[in-house]
């Protein structure tokens, strides 16, 4: 099955809802509860528009012919001393992972974080999602820190990783 890496496009913006939904529900290691995301088709629509052509920010999606199965987001520095630094959140599909499309997202983020000359890409993890540290650490994410108790995932309070690769 061919995935194609690309941006998402304004019309993309139901399957993306979809993904975000099927995200939220297959672990807790997303940032939100499922359901806990609330975005109209409209919104949506409105926010890939934003991030179009933005040198800010970057949305790419690994798409399927059928479904959207993945997706990474990076968010520059608003203030002239973190322009250089981008956040970035990664999720793929349960069903499509281990087949090395969060490796591909994480690689053509950074390509595209180089070419618009960001210096820092950090991101956080929670502490025993070994899947995605080991990802990050493959893609040269070094571990800076630990964020005790940063948050709390069905009443329990879980450490993050704090994690940054120089560019
Ligand atoms: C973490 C995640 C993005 C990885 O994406 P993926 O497409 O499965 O990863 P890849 O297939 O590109 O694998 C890349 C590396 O991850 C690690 N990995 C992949 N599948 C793994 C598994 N089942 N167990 C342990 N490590 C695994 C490996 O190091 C792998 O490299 P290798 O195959 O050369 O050893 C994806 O599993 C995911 O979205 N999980 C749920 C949400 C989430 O955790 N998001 C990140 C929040 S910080």
């Amino acid at each position: 099955m061919t995935i194609q890496i690309r941006p998402p496009r304004q019309s993309d913006a139901s399957l993306l809802i979809d993904l975000f939904k099927k995200l939220d529900t297959q672990t807790s290691f997303m940032l939100f509860e499922p359901d806990e995301r609330v975005i109209n088709v409209e919104q949506q629509t409105q926010r890939i528009g934003e991030f179009q052509n933005s040198e800010r920010r970057q949305m790419l999606v690994a798409k399927s012919a059928q479904q959207m199965v993945g997706i990474v987001v990076g968010n520059g520095g608003n203030a002239n001393r973190n322009r250089h630094t981008l956040v970035i959140a990664i999720g793929v599909d349960l069903e499509f992972s281990g087949r090395g499309i969060g490796f591909r997202l994480m690689n053509a983020l950074e390509a595209w974080a180089r070419d618009t000359h960001f210096h820092r890409l950090e991101l956080t993890v929670m502490r025993h999602n070994e899947r995605a540290i080991r990802l990050y650490k493959k893609c040269g994410y070094r571990q800076e820190g630990i964020k005790r108790h940063s948050l709390k995932v069905n009443g329990d309070f879980v450490d993050e990783l704090q994690m940054a690769k120089l560019i």
